[in-house]
């Protein structure tokens, strides 16, 4: 799901800023470039680019569309940065995927590979999340 989507909205520089300026939200015309802007000034989840952006707070006809849309661009930023995701291990996104490219099928693989979430325990619901959507690739 994560190629797919992003795909279609991020394929080539020349596509960028037609897709940045694609209106995702009508009741507040909010752009991709909105939500892009607000993960960029450090929005971690759907709510907090909701309470930047306003996206799906008027009809509320876009929220699931846009609850996708964004959690693939908190990830694509993830795998961008290869961020740290579990800090008790020092577990990266990196880490997860080579976890699953080396055969791991589910959660509880990756952790038994990676240790991701078997410290202190707080990170284990959005790595749940964020390895759902690295399987989905
Ligand atoms: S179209 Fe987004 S809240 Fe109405
Ligand atoms: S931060 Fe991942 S287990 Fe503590």
């Amino acid at each position: 799901m994560f190629k797919s989507i992003i795909s279609k909205f991020i394929k080539s520089k020349g596509e960028n800023k037609e897709v940045n300026g694609k209106v995702v939200c009508g009741c507040f015309k909010v752009t991709v470039q909105d939500l892009n802007n607000a993960i960029k000034n450090g929005a971690n989840s759907f709510e907090e680019v909701q309470a930047v952006t306003k996206v799906g707070t008027g009809c509320g006809k876009c929220v699931e569309s846009n609850k996708v849309l964004a959690n693939e661009l908190l990830l694509r930023k993830k795998v961008d940065e290869n961020q740290v995701v579990c800090g008790c291990f020092k577990v990266t996104v990196q880490d997860l995927n080579n976890a699953i490219k080396n055969g791991a099928k589910s959660f509880e693989e990756v952790q038994a590979v990676t240790k991701v979430g078997t410290g202190c325990g707080k990170c284990v619901e959005s790595n749940k999340a964020l390895v759902a959507q690295l399987l989905a690739k």
